[in-house]
């Protein structure tokens, strides 16, 4: 099976670059973003916060999460509901980032993931993938931007949802979720030794699908 890793700051256009190129290569794109998210989901909704790591470890065993796929787009099941429309709020993104950190959670996900790049060809995007989940993938891809342009691109996609926010604010978010998720014990964001940088603030999405595809096809 091939594979493709992505990982990189929140807001770096992971998920709609790991889409596009999944569509062009006939890959499974697989958002882990969209897992840990569906976890945080269920702490909130369970009023456990995240400062509370027994609660969250104890709860972790009652927590089931799967995808499936609808024409092409993944779908996150959270005990058998279908969370894909109610993951997106600033207020879960923080909550995954706060909760994220634990390795309760993510030894929970980890099987998911790995199984899924077993069974298919797939570009997965996230923090880890380079680095933990995939470490022998065979691209691996570091994608980011300045925080000002990943403000600007997260602004308008959630306006375009029809959600009232912030820039300032979200700008605050993603750093403060970068400086977490980068400063973590296990599993911190950070640039495998062996991926490619790709430094997004100046290139539309067509330009960095075509890049890469130009290094997946290079490597391969
Ligand atoms: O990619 P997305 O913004 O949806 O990720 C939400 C949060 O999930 C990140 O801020 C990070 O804390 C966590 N995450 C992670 N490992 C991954 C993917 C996401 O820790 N592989």
């Amino acid at each position: 099976m091939k594979s493709i890793a992505i990982d990189g700051p929140a807001g770096a256009g992971k998920s709609t670059i790991a889409r596009k190129v999944a569509e062009k290569l006939s890959f499974i794109y697989v958002d882990t973003g969209a897992m840990y998210r569906s976890m945080a989901l269920y702490f909130l909704r369970n009023g456990i916060s995240s400062e509370e790591e027994e609660k969250i470890a104890a709860a972790c065993p009652d927590i089931d999460v799967s995808i499936s796929y609808q024409n092409g787009e993944q779908q996150v099941i959270l005990n058998g509901e279908n969370v894909n429309g109610l993951i997106r709020t600033e207020e879960v993104s923080m909550m995954t980032s706060n909760t994220s950190k634990y390795p309760v959670v993510r030894e929970k996900l980890l099987s998911l993931q790995r199984g899924l790049a077993e069974k298919e060809n797939v570009i997965m995007d996230g923090r880890d993938i380079g680095t933990c989940v995939l470490p022998g993938a065979d691209v691996k891809i570091y994608l980011t931007a300045s925080a000002q342009e990943r403000a600007r691109r997260r602004y308008k996609e959630q306006t375009e949802r029809g959600l009232i926010c912030d820039m300032k604010e979200i700008e605050r978010d993603i750093i403060a979720r970068d400086e977490q998720d980068m400063n973590r014990e296990v599993a911190p964001l950070r640039q495998a030794e062996d991926a490619v940088l790709v430094d997004s603030s100046d290139m539309n999405i067509d330009q960095v699908v075509d890049e890469i595809i130009r290094i997946y096809q290079e490597k391969t």
